[in-house]
């Protein structure tokens, strides 16, 4: 019997997400040491499929703007500006570990927050497979357990943020604990983005964004294609959505964007998260082109906050959960995920709320994750130390806010990490790598008998 996932309709697959659900609603798994939900079920003899080891390492404030700019990326800004690729130059055997350690040395600009003790690198062994339905990338690193996503708190009047990404001022400062989840990400292109494949992920990150000496509220609410995107912050944007690539303001409008778009000139960006998509059995499904956008169709996940009352919109189910709230010293100590048609029922006001009161910013919503945002699959499990997480994207997707895998193919792909309640540019990173679907490659994804 073959059984690797199919779709999304899969019966299969269907049972263990209720079952993934039902073990995260009782609460019953221990954070540290055991198997923590997300066994993979593709039925893949991992021992048979290569293994790639790959170097990610921490980029700091490298965005493109510090690439191309003769003064900080010294001796090396026209020829990135020219298109260049990144390893023509950074191509020793250990240069990701010495860039890692050189920008976390607390001594260099690329890095101002001091970050003692984390590593400047994380190894990263990857493996795929594919067969007639399916491609399946495994990862493997050593990593901390972040499952935890910042909560709201009931402070005795109003719900406020509690925890936040390392990097955050708050935590900066000592008023709120580091807490954000574990990511594993990928960009992808088929050949159709300009430089992709010399400069890869870094084409995305520009100055203006968060983390990235961040544009004012007030600046991007006065900015004309900013108002037509609906966004109120600057996220990750390719030079073509821009007429100036090195400034976020000079933004295409939505009618030149879909022509970009139809002729496949974005990047996709499938994100596994240990918070908002592991529980459920998924892994989002994005694309960046004049913003970091989700995929039509709904998320594993929806914001937990009612915009008008400004209170949250469900809570746990005392019966299924133990208790309708989670207080500070539970973090990081259970699973704490909030999941529609598990353990999550609506807020009721008049539940009695005390202060310090917490519940999960983001409620799951295994059912409702549907359309392309719901494409991806993934399993993951943290055990002794090690994150083992696999990932099951479908082949020959065609949907317009995909890139197609097709057997034969070779892809372009950059690869990133987040670990250590860390988001934004606390990522570690990789230079741009081949994934061939069964054909030459850095990563030959192998067929599966
Ligand atoms: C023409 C060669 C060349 C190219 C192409 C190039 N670099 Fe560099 N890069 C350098 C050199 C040389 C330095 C070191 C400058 C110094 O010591 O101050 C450097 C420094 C850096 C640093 C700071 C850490 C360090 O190693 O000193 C980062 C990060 C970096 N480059 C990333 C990139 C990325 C990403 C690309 C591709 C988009 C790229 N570089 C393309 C030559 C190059």
């Amino acid at each position: 019997m073959d059984q690797r996932t199919s779709s999304f309709s899969d019966p299969k697959m269907k049972i263990l997400a209720a079952s993934v659900a039902a073990v995260a609603a009782a609460g019953l798994v221990a954070c540290a040491g055991g198997p923590t939900r997300g066994a993979d079920t593709t039925g893949i003899d991992w021992n048979k499929v290569p293994a790639n080891k790959l170097v990610l390492f921490y980029p700091g404030k490298s965005s493109y703007e510090w690439l191309r700019d003769p003064a900080a990326h010294k001796g090396a800004a026209s020829e990135t500006a020219r298109g260049d690729s990144c390893v023509s130059c950074h191509d020793d055997a250990k240069e990701e570990q010495r860039q890692g350690a050189k920008i976390l040395s607390g001594k260099h600009p690329l890095e101002p927050i001091a970050l003692p003790g984390k590593p400047g690198h994380v190894d990263v062994n990857i493996q795929a497979a594919y067969d007639d339905k399916n491609v399946y990338l495994r990862y493997q690193w050593k990593g901390s357990n972040d499952i935890e996503y910042p909560y709201y708190r009931f402070d005795g009047k109003e719900w406020k943020t509690y925890g936040a990404p390392r990097l955050d001022k708050p935590v900066q400062e000592g008023k709120q604990p580091a807490i954000y989840e574990a990511r594993m990400s990928f960009m992808l292109d088929d050949g159709k983005v300009p430089m992709f494949k010399e400069q890869g992920c870094w084409l995305t990150c520009h100055e203006g964004e968060r983390d990235l000496n961040p544009a004012t509220k007030e600046d991007v609410a006065a900015n004309a294609a900013m108002k037509a995107y609906k966004k109120s912050d600057v996220r990750k944007y390719l030079p073509a959505s821009r007429s100036n690539p090195s400034d976020w303001r000079t933004g295409k409008l939505p009618d030149e964007l879909a022509k970009i778009k139809a002729a496949g000139g974005f990047v996709d960006l499938v994100q596994w998260r240990a918070h908002r998509s592991n529980p459920v059995g998924g892994a989002d499904d994005g694309y960046v082109l004049e913003w970091r956008n989700f995929d039509a169709g709904k998320n594993h996940f929806a914001s937990n906050m009612n915009a008008a009352t400004k209170q949250p919109n469900f809570m746990f189910d005392a019966a299924r959960f133990g208790a309708r709230a989670v207080s500070a010293d539970q973090v990081r100590t259970k699973d704490n995920f909030l999941i529609k048609g598990a353990n999550a029922v609506p807020f009721d006001p008049n539940a009695g709320w005390k202060a310090g009161d917490m519940l999960p910013r983001y409620v799951l919503q295994p059912a409702d994750a549907t359309g392309s945002a719901a494409d991806n699959k993934a399993y993951g499990i943290w055990k002794d130390g090690m994150w083992t997480v696999v990932l099951v994207r479908p082949l020959n997707l065609a949907n317009p806010d995909d890139k197609a895998l097709k057997p034969g193919g070779v892809y372009s792909v950059g690869f990133a990490l987040h670990d250590d309640n860390i988001t934004t540019r606390g990522h570690y990173v990789s230079y741009t790598k081949t994934l061939g679907i069964g054909a030459k490659a850095d990563i030959v994804a192998v067929k599966l008998p």
